[in-house]
C-alpha cells in the first residue's frame, strides 16, 4: 500500500502523499505546535510527527488545552507518535487519534530513556517479540491510517537483524519506517551510522526514511547517496536552522522558495510569537529556552543569545534580551556552520 515515486519525489502511504519526502522528527518539548507551525511556514516539510505521546494518557488528555495536542491547520499531515508496551492501550488511543483527524500513527521502538525501557517501551518493547508482534497488529487492526515506526540500528550494529526486523515489522503491516542511524546506547554527538543503513536496505518494500545528523544541504545529499533512503526526517537541524528543509527541499526534490530567506532574527521571533499564540501563558518561556538552546547553536556569538534567554524570568524579559543580542553587529552576520560528520 506504500511506495515511493522517486520521479516525483512523493512518497504514498496509503493514499496519503507525502511531498517532498522530509519529515520534521519527534522531539519532546521541541515538536510542538510552535515549532512545527514555523518549520511550515519556511517550508519543504512533507510529514510532521508529534512528540511521543504516552498510549495510556493520550484518551484522557483534553484536546482543546493540552500543549501536546495544540495544533493548527498548516501542520499537515501529521503523524501521532505512540510509547506503549500494552496491546490493550492501542484501541483508545487510536480512537482519539482519529477524532483529532491525525493523518497517521507512529510506533516509537527507539527511545532509550531509562523509564521508557522499565516500561517495556520504546526499544525495549523490541526484546519482547511476541508482544511487539501483539502491539503492532492491535494498531494495524484499529486503523486504515498509514502506521510508521521509528527504529534505531540496534545493540551492535547487526545487520542481519536489523533486516530482519524492518521484514517483520513490513510484514505486520507497516507503511514506513524510520532509521535513526545510531546504535541503540549511542548518544546523538557521535557520528551517525549512515553506511549501515545503506546495508540494511536492499530488500525492503516500504519507504524508509534516514535519520540522524543531517544539518546542511551537503549532508542531506550525502546521506541520501550513501543510504539510497526513500526520505528524511530532520530533528535538531530544524531547530537550528527552520529553513534547511525548505533549502534541502530545493535543492534535492525541487521545490521552489520564495527568494526572501527570513534572517534568525526573523525565525526567533516568529517562534516567540507563536509560542505566544498557541500555549497559556505558563508555558511559553520553558519552550522558548529550550528551543534557543539549540537554535543559537550555530549563530556567532550565540552562546550569548542562549544564556540570556535562559537567564530570563519571563518571556518579556527574554525578548528584551533577544532584541539586545541580535542588535549586535556580530549577530547579523552569515550563520557558522558546524556539523556532524557522519561516514
Ligand atoms: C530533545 C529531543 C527530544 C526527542 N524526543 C523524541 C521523541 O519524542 N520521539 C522520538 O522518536 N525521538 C525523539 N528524539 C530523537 C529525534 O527524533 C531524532 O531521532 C534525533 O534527534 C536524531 O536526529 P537529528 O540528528 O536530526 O536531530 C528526540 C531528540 C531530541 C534532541
Amino acid at each position: 500500500m506504500s511506495r515511493c515515486d522517486q520521479a516525483n519525489s512523493t512518497l504514498f502511504l496509503r493514499g496519503l502523499h507525502i511531498s517532498p519526502p522530509i519529515a520534521l522528527a519527534p522531539m519532546v518539548g521541541l515538536s510542538h505546535s510552535a515549532l512545527r507551525s514555523l518549520v511550515a511556514e519556511r517550508g519543504g516539510v512533507g510529514l510532521f510527527f508529534t512528540e511521543m505521546l504516552t498510549a495510556r494518557r493520550l484518551p484522557h488528555d483534553n484536546p482543546f488545552c493540552s500543549p501536546l495536542l495544540v495544533k493548527s491547520a498548516v501542520e499537515r499531515p501529521l503523524f501521532y507518535q505512540l510509547i506503549t508496551a500494552e496491546p490493550a492501550e492501542i484501541r483508545p488511543a487510536v480512537d482519539r487519534i482519529h477524532q483529532l483527524e491525525g493523518q497517521g500513527i507512529d510506533l516509537n521502538l527507539g527511545c532509550p530513556a531509562p523509564m521508557i525501557r522499565k516500561q517495556g517501551a520504546g526499544l525495549a518493547l523490541l526484546d519482547d517479540r511476541r508482544r511487539l508482534q501483539a502491539v503492532v497488529s492491535a494498531l494495524r487492526k484499529c486503523t486504515e491510517l498509514p502506521v510508521s515506526v521509528k527504529i534505531r540500528l540496534g545493540k551492535v550494529g547487526d545487520t542481519k537483524a536489523l533486516k530482519n526486523l524492518c521484514l517483520f515489522l513490513e510484514g505486520e503491516g507497516v507503511d514506513l519506517i524510520t532509521i535513526h542511524a545510531r546504535l541503540d546506547e549511542e548518544k546523538f554527538c557521535r557520528h551517525p551510522r549512515w553506511s549501515t543503513v545503506a546495508e540494511v536496505r536492499p530488500g525492503i518494500s516500504v519507504p524508509l526514511l534516514l535519520n540522524g545528523g543531517i544539518f546542511s544541504v551537503e549532508d542531506a545529499r550525502r546521506s541520501l547517496a550513501i543510504t539510497g533512503a526513500a526520505g528524511l526526517m530532520i530533528g535538531r537541524g530544524a531547530v537550528r536552522c527552520p529553513g534547511l528543509l525548505a533549502d534541502i527541499a530545493t535543492e534535492l526534490f525541487g521545490w521552489t522558495q520564495d527568494e526572501v530567506t527570513p534572517s534568525s532574527k526573523d525565525n526567533f521571533f516568529s517562534f516567540f510569537h507563536l509560542l505566544e499564540t498557541r500555549f497559556a501563558p505558563e508555558r511559553r518561556l520553558g519552550r522558548l529556552k529550550q528551543f534557543t538552546a539549540y537554535f543559537a547553536e550555530p549563530l556567532f556569538f550565540g552562546h550569548q543569545l542562549s544564556s540570556a534567554v535562559q537567564a530570563s524570568k519571563s518571556m518579556a524579559e527574554a525578548g528584551e534580551r533577544a532584541e539586545l543580542y541580535f542588535s549586535h553587529e556580530f549577530a547579523k552576520q552569515e550563520e557558522t556552520d558546524h556539523h556532524d560528520r557522519a561516514d
